[in-house]
C-alpha cells in the first residue's frame, strides 16, 4: 500500500494543543508535514489561556523528529487568524492544508442561554473558521493548491439537547463549506467537513466513560489525513465518524410533489392532502448548489 505522504506540505491545525487537534497534528508531522500547532490554551468553557498546550505538542512532534512551530493566537479574531497563517508562512514558506478544529462548549438549554454564551460559541467555531480560512485561502490561491477541513458536529447536523449555540455554529460551518466548495475549487482548493466523535475533555461529561476506550480521538485521524491528501478529489462533503466508523453524510432534497403549474394559486389544503408525498424521502438526493433546485421545480421544466 503506497503511503499517504505530507512531505513538503505545510499544515495548520487550530486547537491542536489537546484532543482531536493534537492527534491530527502528530499524524501530519509523522507523515512529513511541517505543522503549525495553534492553540490558545483555554479551559473547557473557553476561559483563560496558556502557551503550554501548543508548546507541549510542538515538543512531542520535535521528539519524534518532526517539524513544528507553535502559535498561541485565538482563531476568533481577524488579527489572530492572520497571525496563525503568518506563522506558517514565516516558518515554512506557505500553507497547503488547514484543519479548522479549535473550539469549546457553553451548553445550556435554549430558554436559559445568555447572549454571551451564544456569542462565545458562535465566535470560536464559526467566526474562527472565517478568520483563519480567509487568510489561508489567500495563500493557497497564490500557489493554486489547498485542502481545508471544517469541524462540524452531529449536534448541529442531527441535534443535541442543550447545544443550540454549538449546533447552530456547527451547521453554519456546513453552510460555509457549501459556498467555499464552489468558490475555492477554481484555485484547486477542496474543502470538506467532518463530524467527529471522541472521548476528550470536551465530551468527558457527555459520553459514558465505559465507551472511552473505543472512542479515542486517534480513530478520527485517518479520515482527516485522507481528505487533506493531494490524491483525494472529494470536495464539499460531510463525513461523520467515530470509533473507527466513517460515513458520508448529506443534506438531501426529496423529489417532492408538484402541485402548481406556475400560475394557479395553491390552497394550503392541497399541501395537507399531498403532505405524505411532499415529505417522502424516497429517491431524495443531495444537490450540487442552490440553482439545482430549479431542476426539481416541475413548472419551470415545462
Ligand atoms: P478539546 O477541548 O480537547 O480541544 C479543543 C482545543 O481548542 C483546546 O486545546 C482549546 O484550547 C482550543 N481552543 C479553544 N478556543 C480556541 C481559540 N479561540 N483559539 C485557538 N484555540 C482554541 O476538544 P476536542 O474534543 O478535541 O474538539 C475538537 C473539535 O472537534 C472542536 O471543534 C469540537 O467542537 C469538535 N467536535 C468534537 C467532538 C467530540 O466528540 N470530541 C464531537 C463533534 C465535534
Amino acid at each position: 500500500m503506497e503511503k499517504i505522504s505530507f512531505e513538503g506540505k505545510v499544515v495548520i491545525v487550530t486547537g491542536a494543543g489537546s484532543g482531536l487537534g493534537r492527534e491530527y497534528a502528530l499524524e501530519f508531522a509523522r507523515r512529513g508535514a511541517s505543522v503549525v500547532v495553534n492553540d490558545l490554551g483555554v479551559a473547557r468553557d473557553g476561559s483563560g489561556s496558556t502557551n503550554s498546550a501548543a508548546d507541549a505538542v510542538v515538543e512531542e512532534i520535535k521528539k519524534l523528529g518532526g517539524k513544528a512551530v507553535a502559535n498561541y493566537d485565538s482563531v476568533a479574531t481577524p488579527e489572530g487568524g492572520s497571525n496563525i497563517v503568518k506563522t506558517a508562512v514565516d516558518a515554512f514558506g506557505t500553507v497547503d492544508v488547514l484543519v479548522n478544529n479549535a473550539g469549546f462548549l457553553r451548553d445550556k438549554s435554549f430558554t436559559k442561554m445568555t447572549i454571551e454564551e451564544w456569542d462565545a460559541v458562535m465566535s470560536v467555531h464559526l467566526r474562527g473558521a472565517f478568520c483563519v480560512t480567509q487568510p489561508a485561502l489567500a495563500v493557497m490561491r497564490e500557489h493554486n493548491y489547498g485542502r481545508i477541513i471544517v469541524t462540524s458536529s452531529t449536534s448541529g447536523i442531527f441535534g443535541n439537547f442543550g447545544q443550540s449555540n454549538y449546533g447552530a455554529a456547527k451547521m453554519g460551518l456546513v453552510g460555509l463549506m457549501n459556498v467555499l466548495k464552489l468558490e475555492a475549487s477554481k484555485f484547486n482548493v477542496h474543502i470538506n467537513a467532518t463530524a467527529p466523535t471522541a472521548y476528550s475533555r470536551m465530551t468527558e461529561n457527555l459520553i459514558p466513560p465505559e465507551l472511552a476506550p473505543k472512542l479515542q480521538a486517534k480513530f478520527n485521524v485517518p479520515m482527516v489525513v485522507y481528505l487533506c491528501s493531494e490524491e483525494c478529489r472529494e470536495n464539499g462533503s460531510i463525513f461523520t465518524m467515530g470509533a473507527g466508523w466513517y460515513a458520508k453524510t448529506a443534506i438531501v432534497c426529496a423529489l417532492g410533489a408538484c402541485l402548481g403549474d406556475g400560475s394557479r394559486d395553491i390552497p394550503a389544503e392541497e399541501v395537507r392532502e399531498n403532505f405524505d408525498k411532499i415529505a417522502d424521502l424516497t429517491g431524495a438526493k443531495p444537490l450540487h448548489d442552490s440553482l439545482a433546485i430549479f431542476e426539481l421545480m416541475g413548472p419551470l421544466l415545462k
